[in-house]
């Protein structure tokens, strides 16, 4: 199925209108008015969408992501450029502004997000095969990536752990109702308020995150876990191009050791749950990160049927008109209008769309690609939608729904290649 053509101009469009200038950077917002800065894996989204049409801005949205490096290593998961301070419309609580939150260098956040930047530079080398972009990002995805393996995993586990529910990029999941001590009929704004106070938290230790914090490495999650092992693949074909054949062997080893400590602690039946706590007890929910294994392939070809046939396409659980729903309908915390409690997100969709196609389920990948038309076209660019009616909800002029210029067959198979080594 291919996207007609109105519907490409219209992301043209979104994507222009929504870019933003810094000196010699550009970048692009999420939505102008509700999230008026630079979003780390937005941006790779971005750089995705933006390989379709302009590859010049997608190598922009990612140069600009990395210049906010830190010397460890970490890329923060909100930058919000000087002079915006004081712009945006970001909400408050308890008087206390969100994008306060500041360590080391100015005008960042001080957590992380899915770290998609190998995979999205390595999308825009294959649309112009320019070997000079590939060198200047591999060291900062290196980099990124030793952060990770090292300071976000002090027990040297092999496992990623996140100190905070924002830093998976799914802000209220209930994933992290535990982790906060939340019941699962819950309101948005007491989650919020919890967050802010972890923040605080961190805050007085600067946030470091040492040994002594490890407690605070509260939850291993699936798909911050299984988009990194996809990353560190893409990391080592990046280092392949440019003859680094020791940073190519480095991170592939990187990668299947990340995924065997996926499979060993994760896995229960054709399931990854992500895990709390030192002892990784499992968090028992089905909530769309169990397909997350798919796009890193972490699973057997039984384990993905299994998957796909009871969970995806269970009308108990996943499958509903305007899918698919962050979190399963069986759940007791599913909301379908609960911000990252049920509704459908297209980065979600794109993931298990992209995952899907890696295992063949052609069928399955290509309905998903409908009903995010769909909703595009009923609903417009927004942030989330109703999983069951398709109505759009949160933020407005919302960049993600340009996802859909790459759940398209053209050109598929040299897109959503596989990164597993050959
Ligand atoms: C919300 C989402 C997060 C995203 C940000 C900007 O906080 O939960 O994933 O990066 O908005 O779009």
């Amino acid at each position: 199925m291919q996207l007609d053509g109105q519907l490409v101009k219209q992301i043209v469009k979104l994507m222009r209108v929504n870019r933003r200038q810094s000196g010699p950077f550009t970048y692009t917002v999420p939505s102008p008015d509700s999230y008026p800065y630079q979003w780390f894996w937005d941006s790779c989204f971005h750089a995705v969408i933006l390989s379709h049409f302009d590859v010049s801005s997608a190598k922009h949205e990612l140069l600009s992501l990395v210049h906010w490096q830190f010397k460890n290593g970490m890329i923060p998961h909100m930058i919000y450029w000087p002079g915006l301070e004081k712009g945006g419309q970001f909400p408050t609580i308890e008087g206390k502004h969100y994008q306060s939150i500041h360590w080391g260098k100015r005008h960042t956040s001080s957590l992380i997000q899915p770290p998609m930047l190998a995979y999205a530079a390595w999308r825009i080398y294959l649309v112009d095969g320019d070997r000079e972009f590939l060198a200047g990002m591999l060291p900062p995805i290196h980099h990124l990536h030793n952060y990770l393996l090292r300071q976000r995993d002090p027990r040297h586990h092999h496992l990623v752990g996140l100190i905070h529910p924002d830093e998976s990029g799914e802000d209220n999941s209930p994933r992290f109702d535990h982790a906060l001590h939340m019941r699962s009929r819950q309101r948005i704004e007491e989650n919020y308020r919890r967050r802010l106070r972890l923040i605080e938290r961190y805050r007085t230790v600067r946030f470091v995150v040492a040994r002594r914090m490890d407690r605070a490495h509260w939850v291993r999650d699936v798909p911050m876990n299984a988009i990194l092992v996809e990353n560190l693949r893409a990391e080592a074909r990046i280092a392949e191009v440019l003859g680094d054949i020791h940073a190519a062997a480095l991170a592939l080893e990187r990668a299947e050791r990340v995924k065997q400590a996926m499979r060993t602690h994760m896995l229960s039946g054709c399931m990854m749950y992500s895990t709390y706590g030192l002892e990784y007890e499992p968090i028992r929910m089905k909530t769309w990160a169990i397909f997350a294994p798919l796009f890193a392939e972490l699973l057997t070809r039984a384990e993905a049927d299994e998957l796909v046939r009871g969970h995806l396409l269970n009308k108990r659980e996943f499958m509903t008109p305007y899918g698919v729903p962050t979190v399963a309908k069986s759940e007791p915390s599913f909301d379908p209008m609960g911000f990252w409690r049920g509704p459908t997100w297209m980065a979600t969709n794109w993931f298990i769309y992209v995952g899907l196609r890696r295992y063949g389920f052609d069928e399955e990948a290509e309905a998903i690609a409908r009903t995010s038309r769909e909703l595009l076209g009923k609903s417009g660019f927004r942030e989330q939608y109703h999983p069951v009616n398709g109505d759009g909800m949160g933020a407005t002029n919302f960049t993600w729904g340009g996802l859909v210029i790459d759940m398209d067959s053209r050109g598929l198979r040299h897109r959503h290649q596989s990164h597993l080594p050959v």
